[in-house]
């Protein structure tokens, strides 16, 4: 019916594409003629370990197999020169990049009681240090061509909540909050910049995914590439947004601004009394940017005269 979206002379770098949902993104746009960087240094799920190329090599050999065209990087993400250096070896091998696909993740779950520096800092820096200094590295090089497509893996976790992630939670919504900045800052230079929020039976979810959905449903990262896909193609029409996907669902999700209740002497008890009209979702509104939002209040003022 209509014509395959395809990714022909484009050049994506995928951090953590060595196993679960970052190698069935790159399997899936190599497939579709994107020339991938298969970035992922190894490791256990929590970080630790001396870490390994292997997995990155494994997801090239299996690229190359199919016909397609990728190179294997082992630098971290979680820094600035990781970033830089993961970058160089696109530039290095193919000459630009067009893609960055920030997917690169470490759990370290502990109720909030429990945290102590060693579980919160290294989270924070492999998933938005990560997504902050990989972008960062290829950002000058997007802005010149006048192309980028970044897409930021966050959690539900992050953006609704989960028991026992204060950590992980901190880190997937402040990538939603890195999103929101790099969609305005690039939105003159043709770089959008999206955020996933996936669900997947990978070897960081196994208990949790067979728990929750049984043995029939498709949880496979493959339910989950297509939108990853979609936003990372030159016709992907938005920025700034959130996509949720899982088992075949996709979904947006958004951050809305209630109408309100103005009063221009605003009292404590008046807070009280009107509360239930401060809470009601009853007309929302989706504000683009900070200076939307700032516009609520304005339109409450004038609505008010
Ligand atoms: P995974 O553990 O299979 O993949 C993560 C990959 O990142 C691993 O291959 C690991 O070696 C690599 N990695 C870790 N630290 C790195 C570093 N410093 N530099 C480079 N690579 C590094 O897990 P999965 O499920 O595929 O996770 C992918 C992303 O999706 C993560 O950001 C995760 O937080 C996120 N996510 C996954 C969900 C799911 O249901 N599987 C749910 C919500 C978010």
């Amino acid at each position: 019916m209509s014509e395959e979206l395809r990714y022909d002379g484009k050049v994506a770098i995928i951090t953590g594409a060595g196993g679960g949902l970052g190698r069935s993104h790159a399997l899936l746009l190599a497939s579709r003629g994107a020339k991938v960087v298969v970035n992922d240094l190894g490791g256990s799920v929590d970080g630790s370990g001396d870490g390994s190329l292997s997995p990155a090599d494994k997801v090239v050999a299996e690229i190359k197999e199919a016909g397609g065209e990728a190179v294997a990087d082992g630098n971290t993400v979680s820094t600035q020169e990781g970033g830089k250096a993961i970058v160089q070896t696109a530039l290095d091998n193919y000459g630009r990049v067009d893609i960055i696909i920030n997917n690169a993740g470490i759990l370290r779950d502990k109720s909030f009681r429990n945290m102590s520096p060693e579980f919160l800092n290294p989270v924070l820096d492999v998933h938005l240090q990560g997504s902050f200094w990989t972008t960062q590295a290829a950002w000058e090089t997007m802005r010149e061509q006048k192309f980028g497509r970044i897409i930021n893996t966050s959690s539900a976790a992050g953006i609704f909540g989960n028991f026992g992630q204060t950590n992980y939670g901190a880190a997937k919504a402040g990538i939603v909050g890195l999103t929101n900045v790099l969609a305005i800052e690039g939105a003159k230079y043709n770089i959008k910049a999206n955020v996933l929020a996936p669900g997947a039976k990978t070897r960081m979810t196994e208990d949790l995914m067979a728990a929750m959905a049984g043995g029939d449903i498709d949880m496979s990262p493959e339910q989950v590439s297509p939108i990853v896909a979609f936003l990372a193609h030159e016709d992907c029409p938005v920025s700034g947004e959130i996509y949720s996907a899982a088992a075949g669902r996709v979904g947006r999700i958004f951050i809305a601004a209630c109408v309100g209740y103005f009063d221009k002497d605003l009292t404590v008890e008046k807070i009280r009394d009107n509360f239930e009209q401060i809470r009601n979702e009853e007309g929302y509104q989706v504000p683009g940017n900070a200076t939307e939002e700032m516009g609520l209040m304005m339109q409450a003022m004038n609505a008010a005269k």
